[in-house]
């Protein structure tokens, strides 16, 4: 066990003896060990479900990362379960305990002699929360016993849904639709992957891609997995013959007509699937990150995919480019993210939230003074995408609304339905991208993403 995340799992379940459980340690314990750890992280201390760092072999931490993230994902059916069985929910980490036993007899199908036994062990590691083994224990047994007739009668949607969250969706989409967003929430989404054109000689060889990789080539060109395999396991990632990316997030590079031979600002390029897209079209491509740690990660998707973009760590709201305009510019802003909740489930649970959820002043705020900025830079003539992966209608739709009130100079350049493949149904009257978690069912759903594309007149 190394670093710190492994050493903070121990810290978290105190392990007895040696840092690293021994072989006498349960089948399944040390993957219950680093969820833990990774259902803490969230809850307590604000962290993002990431089981990089946590002990033991890539199974192991993928089976950690998924049961922290089952648990997140229906936390408040099981909080309302524990709280029929529990007078008083105990102090981290037995209350965490709890959380994930009951994930794992209620809706991971774990056995339940299995899954108590795990958790009883998990208390009994824990410092100084041994004496809870009992509590444990009978709770368990009454989850197994009484827990799945009652998940059933649950409202899901509603529960599983923070208020403030809950609230938005409701202003924004109307009750219905937030049910039916709720919904698609609690099933994880599925992998897409974007082919890199680079590599492609012709348009034909996207579907061979699809075929070798078991995958669904869809009309916007992104390539769904059937299952969720270890990513870089599959044919064609050294190669960089694709990279990881939802099918909404690929879409609004593909609204910058003719990428070839031209300069493209990427602005909030961060860890660079939109840079790798622009790049791979033929664009020379600038792209832009206020965050150094996730330009270097887009530095190294650059290198696995053999692309080129001139890379700046700088704040877009300082920075001053030596050459404008640009021909076009994409602006991807900071938003609060609730698109993307199907694939983190942690976001909208972690400490910090608090009971109004992400600040939506700051960030459209944020987001206005980008766009304004990103507008000064553009030639006569230039395409500006600007996009935010929020189901929130102020990071989006009012955002460009505001945008062209404030700005003669720039005029909508609607997208038309069939334009990269995108159907009439992911526009909006006023020819705008908007996707929505419960769009797609029947494939699987789509992240939510807003995108408008701006064209400067003079
Ligand atoms: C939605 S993410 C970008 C994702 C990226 N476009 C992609 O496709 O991989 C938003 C990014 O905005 C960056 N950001 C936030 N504030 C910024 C600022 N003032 N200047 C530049 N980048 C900023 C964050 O570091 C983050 O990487």
């Amino acid at each position: 066990m190394a670093g710190s995340v492994a050493e903070s799992v121990a810290e978290s379940v105190a392990v007895r003896g040696s840092k690293a459980p021994s072989g006498d340690a349960a089948p399944g314990l040390l993957a219950r060990q680093g969820a833990l750890h990774l259902i803490g992280a969230v809850l307590d201390r604000g962290a993002m479900l990431d089981e990089a760092g946590l002990p033991g072999s890539p199974a192991e931490r993928a089976e950690a990362r998924g049961l922290a993230d089952l648990t997140l994902r229906r936390l408040g059916q099981i909080d309302d379960l524990l709280g029929r069985f529990v007078g008083r929910m105990p102090k981290p980490p037995v209350d965490h305990v709890l959380r994930l036993m009951a994930a794992e007899l209620i809706f991971a199908g774990t056995a339940p002699h299995a899954a108590v036994d795990l958790g009883v062990r998990l208390v009994k590691r824990a410092r100084g929360a041994a004496k809870l083994a009992g509590l444990v224990n009978a709770v368990g047994r009454r989850l197994a016993e009484q827990g799945a007739e009652i998940a059933a009668g649950q409202d899901a949607a509603r529960l599983n849904t923070p208020g403030w969250l809950w609230q938005q969706l409701a202003a924004d989409w109307g009750a219905e639709a937030a049910r039916a967003m709720a919904l698609a929430h609690l099933t994880p989404a599925p992998h897409d992957l974007t082919p890199n054109d680079l590599k492609l000689t012709n348009p034909a060889e996207a579907g061979a891609l699809a075929r070798e990789l078991g995958a669904e080539l869809l009309a916007t060109g992104s390539l769904r997995l059937a299952d969720r395999p270890q990513i870089s396991a599959l044919a064609g990632f050294a190669e960089g013959a694709w990279w990881a990316q939802d099918a909404a997030a690929a879409l609004p590079a593909r609204l910058i007509p003719g990428l070839r031979g031209k300069r493209v600002l990427d602005l909030c390029a961060a860890p660079g699937g939109k840079t790798m897209q622009l790049a791979a079209a033929g664009a020379r491509v600038t792209a832009l990150d206020l965050s150094a740690g996730r330009m270097a990660r887009l530095g190294e998707n650059l290198v696995r995919t053999g692309l080129a973009a001139e890379c700046v760590a700088a704040d877009a709201l300082e920075w001053v480019p030596e050459e404008a305009p640009f021909d076009a510019i994409l602006l991807d802003a900071p938003c609060s993210a609730t698109g993307t909740i199907r694939r983190h489930p942690d976001l909208p649970r972690r400490r910090g939230r608090g009971r109004k959820g992400p600040d939506l002043k700051a960030l459209t705020g944020l987001q206005g003074r980008l766009l304004d900025r990103a507008a000064g830079w553009l030639a006569p003539g230039g395409v500006l995408v600007f996009c935010t992966c929020s189901l929130n209608r102020a990071e989006g739709e009012d955002q460009a609304r505001r945008f062209l009130a404030r700005s003669p100079g720039f005029e909508r350049l609607p997208v038309e339905p069939g334009e990269a493949g995108i159907p009439a149904g992911f526009l909006t009257p006023e020819g705008d991208l908007r996707t929505r978690p419960d769009f797609w069912a029947e494939r699987g759903g789509i992240d939510g993403f807003f995108a408008a594309r701006f064209r400067r007149k003079s």
